[in-house]
């Protein structure tokens, strides 16, 4: 069963629109080359079967637990990396803890797992993948590293509005709970801060050979997160005939909301 149902969390706009340009027959900067350099990969992620069955509601709890229990690997290695890294001249200027999401994801896998099964469970081939990735930069070429950071921060800037709508809405965890990894408490203003974070990957990836090498890296951050997805798309289809056998509760629920549509959604 193909899940895609053709639904955009938000469309990339031109990079001309948030990002400085290039300068005639120079160098791109750096924010400038990682935008155009992974607009396929993210288009590819994008289009995933689970982030489409969670942009349009098809997603259990135990899905979603398993996402975080990944998620919570990935940025425990990713941040272990940056902190470890924080003086190394290619990791300073994005060293940035406001952006932290390790110990938000564990307040919320607390309560989607509340057991802690997950976490005693080996981590599943895709997440071992990514953790190792991550790991290897950290000892052999931590100037890779800003690669996995743009990645993940700048994605969960960009789209975390929307997804904890859309968490809140299918998963309606409890007031208060359950949604932390979307907040960023020390960033009241996502877009300026996203303008800074661009100017600052501004500064690195001066020479050309470097900024290729980091883009390289960025597109393997995305297809990482690929796999992950693909792994997970195994439960949301099971969540999608489960729905459908007992026909369908979650459509004839949006449907009396006057939502058959997948929400119109919007970005940072
Ligand atoms: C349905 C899924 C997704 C959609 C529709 C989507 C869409 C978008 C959009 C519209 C932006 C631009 C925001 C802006 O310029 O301010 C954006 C930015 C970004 N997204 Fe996503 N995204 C999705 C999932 C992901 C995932 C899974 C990742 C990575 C794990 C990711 C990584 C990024 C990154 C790194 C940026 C920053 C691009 C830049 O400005 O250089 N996105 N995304």
């Amino acid at each position: 069963m193909n899940l895609s149902v053709n639904t955009s969390l938000h469309a990339r706009p031109p990079a001309r629109a948030v990002s400085p340009t290039r300068a005639p027959g120079g160098q791109a900067p750096l924010s400038l080359a990682l935008r155009e350099g992974t607009r396929k990969a993210h288009r590819l992620v994008e289009s995933a079967g689970f982030v489409q069955a969670l942009l349009r509601g098809v997603v259990d709890r135990r899905a979603y637990a398993r996402l975080l229990a990944a998620l919570l690997r990935v940025y425990s290695a990713l941040e272990r990396a940056l902190e470890r890294h924080r003086d190394h001249p290619d990791v300073r200027a994005i060293y940035l803890p406001a952006l932290a999401r390790r110990d938000a994801l564990a307040q919320d896998l607390a309560l989607y797992d509340p057991t802690r099964a997950l976490l005693r469970e080996p981590p599943s081939p895709a997440t071992r993948a990514y953790v190792q990735r991550i790991l290897q930069l950290e000892r052999e070429a931590p100037e890779l590293l800003v690669a996995h950071a743009y990645t993940r921060y700048l994605g969960d800037l960009s789209g975390g509005r929307v997804l904890r709508g859309l968490v809140q809405r299918v998963l309606r965890p409890p007031p208060g709970r359950g949604l932390e990894f979307y907040r960023f408490p020390a960033i009241p203003d996502p877009v300026a801060f996203k303008h800074d974070y661009r100017a600052r990957l501004d500064t690195l990836g001066t020479s050309p050979a470097r900024a290729q090498a980091i883009v390289a890296e960025a597109t393997r951050a995305f297809d990482h997160n690929h796999a992950l997805f693909r792994e997970l798309e195994g439960s949301a289809l099971r969540t999608v005939l489960l729905l459908l056998r007992s026909a369908n509760p979650f459509r004839q629920r949006a449907h009396n909301a006057g939502e058959d549509r997948a929400p119109e959604l919007v970005h940072t």
